[in-house]
């Protein structure tokens, strides 16, 4: 099988690339990527002199560029990871959002009207739903209610995706999974960021009164819903996926203190997120009852590992937190 993955430099895209090679000797995978400050090679380099692996470095946007790999690979499947991702970078300035989450999922929808494949899995998001109260699940059947521009363009990206199935024949298959964590996540997210600040020492900014709720899931565990859902996944279907790890951030902030050693005194609570979603939670019985699909990871044993993880990475996170984060992190955070 020879797939095209989109945003496969990114923190989930490189975990599933991995994944799957690791698992298929005998797939190919054409990893087409832009590069933003997101993207980073050094996450593929366990990949980067295997045969299987095509990177391509571009966007998802250029209508040719995405037929020419489709045809020159003879793709048969597309999984699209590509995707601006950050929430409060949505509501610094969206226009990126619009054009690569809605249009650019638009593009590879035409190419697909064009290049017939056998799947093409749409990576969407547990946030198109909006936000629960303290009592509840998000099931695949509730209405949208996505409340921030990122949340809006990714639900926008699932409606195209979903009439390019309706109207002809797409094979498309929509996931909205929960909040990932795990190895090469990109520290503007609220676990490594943490755990960076955490370990450097710094402020650790917990949003409002730290009550919201998230479903943490490890990244791996999302990359082996995806293969199913790649695999067994029916055409025009949507599948939940998450951990069912339900976390206040105010008590996930201080498990990763706590294994640190680092004391509470370095939480500062700061001023909110603007429309701040309150609670996010999935159902996933329809995964796991029509494909087999179960997490495999404990909240406790995977935030541990992946504490270790960028322990023993600094070099990966330094080189990131050097460049360009500084000025996000000042105009993000100082004086807040
Ligand atoms: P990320 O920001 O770490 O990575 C996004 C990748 O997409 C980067 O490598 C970037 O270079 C690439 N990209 C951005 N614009 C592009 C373009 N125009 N053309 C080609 N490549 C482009 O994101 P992530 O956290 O790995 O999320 C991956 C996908 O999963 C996204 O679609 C996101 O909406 C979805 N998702 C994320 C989470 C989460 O907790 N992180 C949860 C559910 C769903
Ligand atoms: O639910 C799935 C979504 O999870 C994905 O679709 C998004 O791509 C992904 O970024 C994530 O969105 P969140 O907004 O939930 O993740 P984030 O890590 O930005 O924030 C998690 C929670 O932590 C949220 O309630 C806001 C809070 N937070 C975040 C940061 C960065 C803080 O309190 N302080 C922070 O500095």
């Amino acid at each position: 099988m020879t797939l095209l993955v989109t945003g496969g430099a990114g923190f989930i895209g490189s975990n599933f690339v991995l994944h799957m090679l690791r698992k298929y000797p005998e797939y190919r995978i054409v990893n087409l990527d832009k590069l933003t400050y997101a993207g980073n090679l050094e996450n593929l380099r366990e990949v980067e002199s295997d045969p299987r692996h095509i990177f391509c470095q571009g966007d998802i946007c250029d209508s040719d560029l995405v037929l020419e790999l489709l045809r020159r690979y003879s793709v048969e499947a597309v999984v699209n990871f590509a995707a601006e991702s950050h929430v409060d970078r949505s509501i610094l300035e969206a226009s990126a959002f619009v054009r690569t989450n809605v249009q650019g999922t638009g593009v590879l929808l035409e190419a697909a009207k064009r290049h017939p494949l056998k799947k093409f899995v749409q990576i969407s998001t547990d946030e198109v739903y909006g936000s629960l109260g303290p009592e509840g699940k998000f099931t695949e059947s509730m209405p949208l209610h996505p409340n921030s521009p990122y949340a809006a363009s990714k639900a926008a990206a699932d409606l195209l995706g979903l009439a390019y199935h309706h109207t002809f024949g797409v094979p498309l298959v929509i996931t909205r999974c929960s909040n990932n964590y795990g190895p090469y996540q990109f520290p503007e997210k609220l676990i490594p960021l943490m755990i960076i600040n955490a370990m450097t020492g710094r402020p650790l900014p917990v949003y409002g009164d730290g009550g919201n709720i998230r479903d943490w899931i490890h990244v791996l565990d999302h990359c082996d819903a995806v293969d199913d859902v790649l695999h067994k996944g029916n055409d025009g279907e949507i599948y939940n996926i998450g951990g069912g790890s339900e976390l206040r951030n105010i008590d996930l902030v201080k498990l990763i203190l706590e294994h640190l050693g680092k004391p509470e005194s370095l939480i500062s609570f700061v001023e909110d997120r603007p429309g701040h979603d309150r609670r996010y939670a999935n159902d996933t019985g329809k995964i796991q009852q029509e494909l087999g699909w179960r997490p495999r990871y404990a909240f406790e044993a995977g935030i541990a590992e992946t504490i270790r993880w960028y322990q023993r990475n600094e070099s990966w996170w330094k080189r990131i937190v050097s460049g360009e984060y500084q000025q996000y992190y000042k105009m993000m955070y100082e004086g807040r």
